[in-house]
């Protein structure tokens, strides 16, 4: 088969999550993924870009969710329910879950970058057995940038899973914390020497989360980060990806901090 066809499937449904994300729900599932792992979307036409799915590994659809930032996404975005685009994958390497069971989940996430944390958390979820418990910090800039509003309150009747939110900014209906992601780092109610720490987000939260982490007492081979390089081919050939010695598609897209701190500015 040529990796670089996509697989051509329609968009069955939108939902807007915030003023600049949105959550595309493929039909069927195109293609088979781990939570971890991301794919290409064609906009036909126009060209592709990577994404990891947000939605579960085990789910019956494929899902991304999406924010608007350039020539790719603004047509995707001009889209509607029932026109097709392509998928192609998936690529890199998934989310070591076997190393994580019997042991706490600590998830940190920030803007958009809740979308693959949330295939993740769908990931654990379905065993929850195998896990101590799950921790979601999750942080946005305001209110109206938070994903996921509607599941969240579902998520958090979940037994053995802890969530706190914090934005930014608040507004006049917001009751819950106001401060950037690591005002919420203060506590961190794990086995700090054994547990996973997951995170995505923009690259500055990336880097002031992960000091907090390591400050906390963090391993560095525990915390995983979501590189997102620029890509192109997705399968090692192109040279785009680049981060010191890994290509983010292939050795990545989730690399750890004992893997990229000697780089320099690895986020950027
Ligand atoms: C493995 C991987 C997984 C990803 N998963 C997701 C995901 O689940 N959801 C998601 O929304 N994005 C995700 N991204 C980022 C996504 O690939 C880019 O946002 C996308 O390539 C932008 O394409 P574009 O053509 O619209 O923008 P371009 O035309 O390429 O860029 C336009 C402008 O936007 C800026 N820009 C590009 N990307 C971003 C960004 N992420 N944030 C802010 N500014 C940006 C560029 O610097 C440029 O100035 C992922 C990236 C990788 C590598
Ligand atoms: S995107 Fe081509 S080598 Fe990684």
């Amino acid at each position: 088969m040529n990796p670089y066809e996509p697989i051509l499937t329609k968009i069955k449904k939108i939902i807007p999550e915030t003023p600049t994300i949105t959550t595309f729900v493929l039909d069927g599932k195109p293609i088979e993924f781990e939570a971890g792992q991301f794919a290409e979307l064609t906009v036909l036409g126009v060209g592709e870009a990577p994404f990891t799915p947000s939605s579960s590994p085990y789910a019956k659809d494929l899902e991304f969710t999406i924010m608007k930032v350039g020539r790719v996404t603004q047509k995707l975005f001009e889209l509607k329910e029932g026109d097709t685009v392509g998928v192609r994958g998936p690529f890199g390497k998934p989310y070591p879950l076997k190393e994580f069971k019997k042991k706490d989940v600590f998830i940190v996430g920030g803007g958009v970058g809740f979308a693959p944390l949330r295939s993740l958390f769908l990931a654990l979820v379905e065993n929850i057995k195998d896990y101590k418990k799950i921790y979601i910090r999750y942080g946005a800039r305001t209110p109206k940038d938070i994903v996921y509003k509607y599941l969240l309150p579902e998520w958090q009747k979940i037994k053995n899973v802890d969530i706190l939110l914090t934005v930014d900014v608040g507004d006049e209906e917001w009751k819950g914390r106001v401060g950037v992601v690591t005002t919420i780092l203060d506590e961190i109610p794990v086995d700090i020497k054994t547990t996973p720490a997951i995170v995505c987000g923009p690259p500055l939260m990336m880097k002031f989360t992960t000091q907090r982490l390591v400050d906390a007492g963090f391993k560095d081979s525990n915390i995983y980060l979501s590189m997102e390089k620029n890509m192109s081919c997705g399968i090692g050939k192109c040279n785009h990806c680049r981060v010191g010695r890994f290509y983010v598609c292939k050795d990545g897209p989730v690399l750890t901090w004992k893997d990229v701190k000697d780089i320099e500015d690895p986020f950027l």
